[in-house]
């Protein structure tokens, strides 16, 4: 009662009175966008109850997998990129891992062709889990309520009901078909056999027990007892590969960020096993030698074209788990190279892809999931997860009450041969027990003098260039609404193809555009489920701003914390 009182006058005088500079020094609101509504409220809660924006991204993070069961989940993984206020910084990799019995060509039949079927559907493409362990460890770390706590609107949503929505629905048509072959998955997510109408209510009793056991044992309650013998004879029993040790050695791993500088603006971003920032490093990079505001629209395009097809040429060569493969990390994000890439770049013409030597790539399609969060106290928090394809593998083992993931599909199973979205890579990203697959997942922090944003958005290999263009949208001085609306373009090497969202570019520039010797596809379906949270010190106001390509799904939401 107490509390919500002090709710209520909060929200009439809010904490953070602007600093004598003009420039308020704290959040006046803590601010959450996140892919689904129950997911934002859930976190919502959490900080409304004295948490912290970690305890928060708990919250929606666990939230997330159960009401958006085809993009992340217990059985998947994810990116913590988390920012405190006293300015640390870590990046926490949950990512899968392969499972130990893994091998590099375990994909391929005896004439050397992949098994699609054994990437993508069923145990065998299921990597390691790596989100239940990046749950605890953030909580435990930087977190200050117990899991018990931030994992109650999950847990409560679990046992009373969560409500399916249109994109559940949309998602299920791409997937449908497996998961009604697997008893279990289709118990879940298929009730009656049939897929469930928009707004009714699903129950997951399973899933709630799963999170009650993390809050009780913490790590080892998911990856060692009796919930481990489960998945994996689960896992072994539907001809799968997971041991009992693939689990009890699961551990996330604390990276330090990839950071750079632009034009007076600090990034903080993904690094390896995420392409992400490396490519997001290069492309600014060469951006900054350019005087690019004073560019026309379609020299601009042109230019940051040119500037993405450079990096994910490098992304397909170079990049793989860091724990496994040396990265040329640090020369691929200096100023230096990206002056190379400049001397290559014509300003007039597109550099054939042909050109530049290396391997061909293709985009992704969704799913995953990402949510952004900011508290009242500045910490920040970017979250990125994901089961790969939608609803994963679409295998359940009985009685978990989540999906496992189909993330082995992110190795290069074959040097130089096409993933299930076309990618490919070569050896940095080659099969190999206990490694993380590639990843591009890209959650992401803008740090500037006024302003202040968290961003991220799945979309596979385009989820770079989403982020790339929202962050140059921030730094334009649009809203975080305007960096989630903002219409897309994307071009990662090969296919050689500049590809935009309906409404990216005019007719007009389209010509000018195919005049300099760029194919573009300007009439793509939509991409992406972009979520930022922006705070502006000047103005002292936080905006969250929801992705609208799913009309009404997502949520950003204010609110004002009582810290006790
Ligand atoms: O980690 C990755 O890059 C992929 N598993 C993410 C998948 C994804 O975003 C698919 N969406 N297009």
């Amino acid at each position: 009662m107490i509390q919500r009182a002090i709710v209520a006058l909060l929200l009439l005088f809010p904490l953070a009175a602007p600093a004598a500079d003009g420039a308020a020094s704290r959040p006046p609101q803590a601010a959450i966008a996140s892919a689904n509504a129950q997911a934002t409220d859930a976190g919502l809660e959490i900080l409304a109850a004295g948490g912290n924006a970690f305890d928060a991204a708990v919250a929606v993070s666990a939230t997330l997998g159960l009401v958006e069961p085809e993009s992340s989940g217990l059985g998947g993984g994810g990116f913590f990129l988390l920012k405190r206020a006293d300015g640390s910084e870590v990046f926490v990799d949950a990512r899968e891992r392969a499972p130990l019995a893994a091998t590099r060509d375990m994909y391929l039949d005896a004439q050397g062709n992949p098994n699609r079927d054994q990437t993508v559907n069923g145990p065998l493409a299921a990597a390691i889990p790596g989100l239940p362990a990046g749950l605890v460890h953030v909580a435990a770390k930087y977190g200050r309520l117990p899991l018990s706590k931030s994992l109650a609107p999950a847990i409560r949503l679990a046992e009373r009901g969560w409500l399916f929505g249109d994109k559940n629905i949309t998602m299920m048509g791409w997937r449908r078909d497996i998961l009604s072959k697997n008893a279990a998955a289709a118990k879940l997510f298929l009730p009656g056999g049939k897929v469930p109408a928009k707004g009714q209510r699903m129950r997951n009793p399973d899933y709630a027990r799963v999170l009650r056991r993390l809050a009780a044992e913490g790590h080892d309650g998911f990856y060692r007892g009796p919930l481990a013998k489960q998945l994996v004879d689960g896992v072994r029993d539907g001809g799968g590969n997971w041991v009992l040790k693939d689990l009890a050695q699961y551990a996330v791993v604390e990276r330090a960020p990839i950071s750079f500088d632009y034009r007076g603006w600090r990034i903080v971003t993904a690094p390896p096993p995420s392409s992400g920032g490396a490519a997001l490093a290069q492309i600014f990079h060469v951006l900054s030698g350019y005087d690019v505001a004073g560019m026309s629209r379609v020299g601009r395009v042109h230019l940051l074209t040119e500037a993405m097809r450079r990096a994910y040429r490098d992304r397909a060569i170079y990049l793989g788990d860091p724990d496994h493969v040396n990265i040329p990390v640090d020369l691929i994000t200096s100023p230096a190279y990206a002056a190379g890439l400049r001397a290559s770049i014509h300003l007039q013409k597109a550099t054939p892809s042909d050109l530049l030597p290396g391997i061909n790539a293709e985009p992704e399609r969704p799913d995953t999931t990402h949510f952004s969060i900011i508290d009242t106290e500045g910490n920040l928090a970017a979250v990125t997860q994901t089961v790969n394809l939608p609803y994963g593998n679409a295998f359940v083992v009985p009685g978990t009450g989540f999906l496992l993931n189909n993330e082995m599909d992110d190795f290069s199973v074959k040097p130089g041969v096409p993933n299930a979205f076309g990618l490919v890579g070569e050896d940095a990203n080659a099969i190999a027990p206990g490694k993380r697959p590639l990843s591009s997942m890209t959650p992401t922090l803008l740090l500037g003098a006024d302003r202040t944003a968290v961003i991220g958005t799945p979309g596979g290999s385009r989820i770079i260039t989403m982020v790339l263009l929202g962050l140059l949208e921030l730094m334009d001085g649009k809203g975080a609404q305007d960096a989630a609306n903002l219409p897309r373009f994307h071009h990662q090497y090969l296919p050689d193809v500049l590809s935009a969202e309906p409404g990216a570019f005019t007719e007009e520039e389209i010509a000018q555009l195919q005049a300099r010797g760029h194919t573009v596809a300007p009439g793509e379906r939509p991409w992406g489920n972009m979520q930022v949270v922006l705070w502006d010190r000047k103005a002292s106001t936080v905006e969250a701003g929801t992705d609208p390509r799913w009309k009404g799904v997502g949520k950003g939401g204010a609110v004002n914390q009582v810290f006790q």
